[in-house]
C-alpha cells in the first residue's frame, strides 16, 4: 500500500523503536451508532490488525498495546465476557498470519485471572509465534502499572531477604529486570486514542521520558495512516531527557 505519510516518515529520520498504545474509545464508538459496547470492541479488533500491519510496514521493532487493564475487571460481566471472547478469537484467528509476517507475540499481565479457555488461546499464540523477528507485539492484558511495580518490589524483597541481593546494589536495572517489559527499551512514543489526557495506570515506570501523541480518533476508526501520522509527529519532537539542546 502506498502512503504519503509512510513515504514522509521514511525520509524523516529516526523511527521510534518502541511504540505503545492505549487503545481507547470502543464504547463511545458503539454508543454513537446506537450499538452495544461489545460491537465497539469487535470493531476495535480490526483496528488492532491494522495497527500491527502498519507497525510492520513502518519498520517499528516493538508495538505494545493496552488491551485490558486490571481496573477493567470492574466492568459489567457481560462486557468482560465479550472482551475475553474477542481476545480468544483474535489469538486463534491471527496466529498463523502473525507467524507468517514474523510477528512475535507476548501477552503480559496478571494472566492467572483469565479463564482457562482464554489462557489456552493466549499460550498458543505466544508459543506459535515464538522466534518472529520482524516485530514484537506485546498485548497487555489484565495489566496495571502499579501492580507491575509492586510485583517487582516483592521479587526484590524476596531476593534481598534470601541474601541473593545486596540492598545497596538495587538500581534501575535491578527493577527493570523484574518488570514484564524486562529486556525491552522503554517506549519512545505513547499514543492514546479518543482524546483522553491520562495514563490510566499504563507502564508507569517505562513512560518516564516517552513522547506522547493524543489522537481524537476513537480506536475502532484508527487506521495505519493515523499511526504513520503519530510517528511523523514524534519525528518532529526534540527529546531532551532533562538536558539542554547541544550548542545552547
Ligand atoms: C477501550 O475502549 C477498550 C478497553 C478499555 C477494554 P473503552 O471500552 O474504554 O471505550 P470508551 O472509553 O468507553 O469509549
Ligand atoms: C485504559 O482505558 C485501558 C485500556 C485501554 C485497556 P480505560 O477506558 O479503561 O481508562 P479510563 O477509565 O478512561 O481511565
Ligand atoms: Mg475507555
Amino acid at each position: 500500500m502506498s502512503s504519503d505519510a509512510l513515504e514522509r516518515l521514511r525520509l524523516c529520520g529516526v523511527l521510534p523503536r518502541h511504540v505503545a498504545v492505549i487503545m481507547d474509545g470502543n464504547g463511545r464508538w458503539a454508543v454513537q451508532r446506537g450499538l452495544p459496547r461489545h460491537a465497539g470492541h469487535r470493531q476495535g479488533m480490526n483496528a488492532v490488525r491494522e495497527a500491527v500491519e502498519g507497525a510492520r510496514q513502518a519498520g517499528l521493532k516493538i508495538l505494545t498495546l493496552f488491551a485490558f487493564s486490571t481496573e477493567n475487571w470492574h466492568r459489567p460481566s457481560n462486557e468482560i465476557g465479550a472482551l475475553m471472547g474477542l481476545l480468544r478469537l483474535y489469538a486463534e484467528k491471527e496466529k498463523r498470519e502473525l507467524r507468517r509476517q514474523g510477528v512475535e507475540v507476548q501477552v503480559l499481565g496478571e494472566l492467572h485471572r483469565l479463564d482457562q479457555g482464554t489462557r489456552n488461546a493466549v499460550d498458543a499464540i505466544v508459543e506459535g509465534t515464538r522466534g518472529g523477528d520482524k516485530l514484537r507485539l506485546n498485548l497487555m492484558i489484565s495489566y496495571s502499572g502499579r501492580e507491575e511495580l509492586l510485583r517487582a518490589v516483592r521479587m526484590i524483597a524476596r531476593d534481598a531477604a534470601a541474601g541473593r541481593l545486596d540492598p545497596e546494589s538495587i538500581d534501575e536495572t535491578a527493577l527493570e529486570q523484574r518488570l514484564f517489559t524486562a529486556g525491552m527499551p522503554d517506549p519512545d512514543l505513547l499514543i492514546r486514542t479518543s482524546g483522553e489526557l491520562r495514563i490510566s495506570n499504563f507502564l508507569l515506570w517505562q513512560l518516564a521520558y516517552t513522547e506522547m501523541h493524543v489522537s481524537p480518533v476513537l480506536w475502532p476508526d484508527f487506521t495505519r495512516e493515523h499511526l504513520f501520522e503519530a510517528v511523523l509527529d514524534y519525528q518532529g519532537r526534540e527529546r531532551r531527557f532533562g538536558r539542554v539542546t547541544a550548542g545552547e
